[in-house]
């Protein structure tokens, strides 16, 4: 089976936490986070892969006139590094280009390097840090921007 992208739709909001619980554990997002998400269709874009029934991964876009905000990616751990999380992101990119938006933010915790290089090649760059955003565990954010104007590495 392929892996194809769709609009995420509130039956996807199960799977989707199944796989979030496994991901983020501690700072997972509840079932209400995700429907609320979901409700904001005007500034929300968010999409998930799917292999056959079984979403394998999925990723959020939050929009307002000139900014975005990647709010969540997230692949299943059993088919990461195969490419699906480049998929989600240059597809969220995509978006905010379709959009208008000057720029897109992310939060991301600073210890999760892979997130970070996927991020930096996709023309993300560090601009601050959150101290002991992530609760409980303290962890700092490391906060990245996009400019639209940015390349991207390889
Ligand atoms: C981050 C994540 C979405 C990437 O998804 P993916 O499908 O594995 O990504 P890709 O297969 O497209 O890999 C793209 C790049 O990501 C980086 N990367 C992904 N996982 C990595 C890891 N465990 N260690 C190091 N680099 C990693 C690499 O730069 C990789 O480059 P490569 O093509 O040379 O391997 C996925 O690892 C994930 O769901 N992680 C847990 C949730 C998470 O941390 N989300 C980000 C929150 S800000």
């Amino acid at each position: 089976m392929s892996v194809t992208l769709r609009t995420m739709r509130w039956w996807d909001i199960e799977p989707v936490l199944r796989l979030e619980r496994v991901l983020f554990v501690e700072d997972a997002w509840s079932d209400t986070m995700f429907w609320s998400e979901l409700a904001e269709r005007e500034s929300r874009h968010y999409i998930v892969a799917v292999d056959g029934d079984d979403v394998v991964g999925y990723a959020g876009l939050c929009a307002y006139a000139a900014e975005a905000y990647v709010q969540t990616i997230a692949v299943d751990p059993a088919r990461q590094a195969q490419g699906i999380g480049t998929t989600l992101l240059t597809t969220l990119l995509d978006e905010s280009r379709q959009r208008g938006c000057a720029h897109v933010d992310l939060e991301v915790r600073a210890d999760n390097n892979g997130a970070i290089a996927l991020y930096e090649r996709h023309g993300f760059r560090r601009i601050g840090v959150r101290r002991r955003y992530y609760q409980p565990s303290g962890t700092d954010a490391v906060v990245m921007r996009r400019d639209a104007t940015a390349g991207e590495r390889r």
